[in-house]
């Protein structure tokens, strides 16, 4: 009796499941329909008779909606100026409320590893794990890009590693592009605070937002570009995001190529 009551709520966490929904908004259920206006009654009042006092509308708690995305873009531009340390840089994103994903995301994902490493590594955004624990590639595809870093002699201690976006986008959809965009000028000042020698784009939103390059990561990974930092033109090459390794494990060995490339290019400079 109850398995066939519950049956329909079942397959609503089932369908939320298949369609990635695993994280909650909020603790307590909110009835929508209760908090709905009430409509005006259209009711006409006949001449002389007292008319019945008005609907007692709720005010609903003021949500402050979001900004444009050009008007974030922008504000987001003089935000990311503002900060002259990485430190700063980080406080300052704590507080911008431009982007959406910050509401629906558990904490900021700012960096790991040591910010005056000579190699920085720039992924696209943070999933469940890395939203959890607030650092960038913690989940399988982190230890994976620790296993190719440790491949050439480095570990998180002689690298610099964060995100295009530091915030997770619900149930790890790809960032939309207005969400990349508004995010773009941190992620820029964020190199450019940091000051790398070398700056590798894990996977081709990366390479594209950064490097901004139209081709896909296929024919792109591998070759080295030129990155102005702002500070000065530093080499930039786009390699195989991990988590497309874990899918396509064959590509590895591009991977690998690609990876001794950057290790060479670190003892020539
Ligand atoms: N994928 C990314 O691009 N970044 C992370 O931090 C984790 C997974």
């Amino acid at each position: 009796m109850t398995a066939t009551r519950d049956r329909p709520a079942r397959d609503l966490l089932d369908f939320y499941t298949e369609a990635g929904v695993d994280a909650l908004l909020g603790e307590d259920p909110v009835d929508r329909f209760a908090t709905a206006e009430a409509p005006t009654p259209r009711v006409r009042v006949a001449p002389g008779v007292t008319s019945p006092p008005a609907p007692e509308i709720k005010a609903r708690a003021a949500t402050p909606a979001p900004p444009a995305p050009d008007e974030a873009a922008m504000a987001a531009r003089g935000a990311a100026k503002s900060a002259k340390t990485l430190d700063e840089l980080r406080a300052i994103l704590g507080k911008f409320e431009g982007c959406a994903l910050k509401a629906t995301a558990t904490q900021l994902v700012f960096a790991d590893g040591n910010p005056s490493a000579r190699l920085m590594l720039v992924g696209e955004a943070p999933g469940r794990d890395e939203d959890i624990e607030g650092l960038p590639f913690v989940g399988r595809s982190g230890k994976l890009l620790d296993r190719m870093l440790a491949a050439i002699g480095f570990d998180r201690a002689s690298v610099y590693i964060a995100n295009i976006v530091p915030w997770r986008p619900p149930g790890n959809r790809t960032p939309t592009p207005q969400e990349s965009q508004i995010c773009l000028p941190f992620i820029l000042r964020q190199i450019e605070l940091a000051d790398p020698d070398i700056l590798v784009c894990l996977g081709g939103p990366s390479a594209q937002a950064l490097l901004g390059i139209k081709d896909g990561i296929t024919k792109t990974r591998g070759r080295w570009f030129t990155f102005d930092t702002g500070k000065r033109e530093i080499h930039a090459m786009p390699t195989f995001h991990p988590a497309f390794l874990l899918r396509s494990p064959l590509q590895k060995r591009f991977a690998w190529r690609d990876f001794l490339a950057i290790k060479k290019a670190l003892d020539q400079r």
